[in-house]
């Protein structure tokens, strides 16, 4: 464990928290190479200190439309995934993380890309404010990105395992994701076994991800508390 103090007494915002969790994810980037980036509110703080040694870096493989523009605002060059073999590392945040570093993701819908890069990556650095630490999996909806003729019959396999589904909307919309697809969230789930989880459902006709990383789990969390960044590693 690793624990820094925070300058002021007053309690951190969570916005300050994502801070400086994003500007502690720095210490993973290995200079000279490719750093996989995630998608999110924390993740585009650490993009903004990535910026900062954008010299020492080639650049970035990216997991969403938002996280490549703002990546490139910065002058940071982004890679296609098909160009690069293995990255060393990927810096990403979750919607919740256990105990053993198994996450939910999607809640800014780019689960899918984000499993793909934390896949061609040897280490995954969850970076998060201490909220998203849980005993179980579950109590955050957890998304899942189906093809839409399917949607209706996934929902019902939902229903069966005790949750309850929901198309995600934009707009009065179902939200549209990067992939032209669409996001069922579901409430209502316990996930006290993600990796059998994450396997089973895996596998349903229609799904093309759901938001249980256990496979592609975190190796190290970096979380913001009120004393400062804790480093968890599992
Ligand atoms: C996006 C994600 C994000 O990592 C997750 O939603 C956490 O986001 P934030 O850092 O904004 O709380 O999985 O698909």
């Amino acid at each position: 464990m690793n624990t820094s103090t925070p300058e002021s007494s007053a309690p951190l915002t969570q916005d300050q928290l994502k801070t400086l969790v994003g500007q502690a994810a720095l210490r993973y980037v290995v200079p000279g190479e490719i750093v996989g980036v995630g998608t999110g509110s924390t993740v585009n703080k650490f993009i903004d200190a990535l910026a900062t040694i954008k010299d020492q870096i080639k650049g970035a493989v990216s997991s969403s439309v938002a996280s490549t523009q703002r990546l490139l605002a910065l002058g940071i060059p982004v890679f296609d995934a098909n160009d690069v073999q293995e990255l060393a590392v990927y810096i990403d945040g979750a919607d919740e993380i256990d105990g053993q570093g198994n996450m939910i993701k999607g809640g800014g819908a780019a689960l899918t890309r984000e499993k793909v890069v934390a896949a061609q990556s040897r280490t995954f650095v969850c970076i998060a404010d201490e909220s998203k630490l849980v005993p179980v999996l579950g109590h955050f909806p957890l998304p899942v990105e189906v093809i839409p003729m399917a949607a209706q019959r996934i929902m019902r396999q939902f229903e069966a395992l005790g949750g309850r589904a929901q198309i995600r909307l934009k707009d009065g919309s179902p939200l549209v994701t990067d992939n032209g697809l669409i996001l069922l969230d579901v409430r209502g789930l316990q996930i006290s076994d993600p990796l059998a989880f994450e396997t089973e459902v895996s596998q349903w006709p229609g799904v093309l991800t759901v938001g249980v990383f256990a496979c592609q789990k975190a190796q190290v969390c970096l979380l913001g508390t009120a004393q400062g960044v804790r480093t968890i590693t599992y």
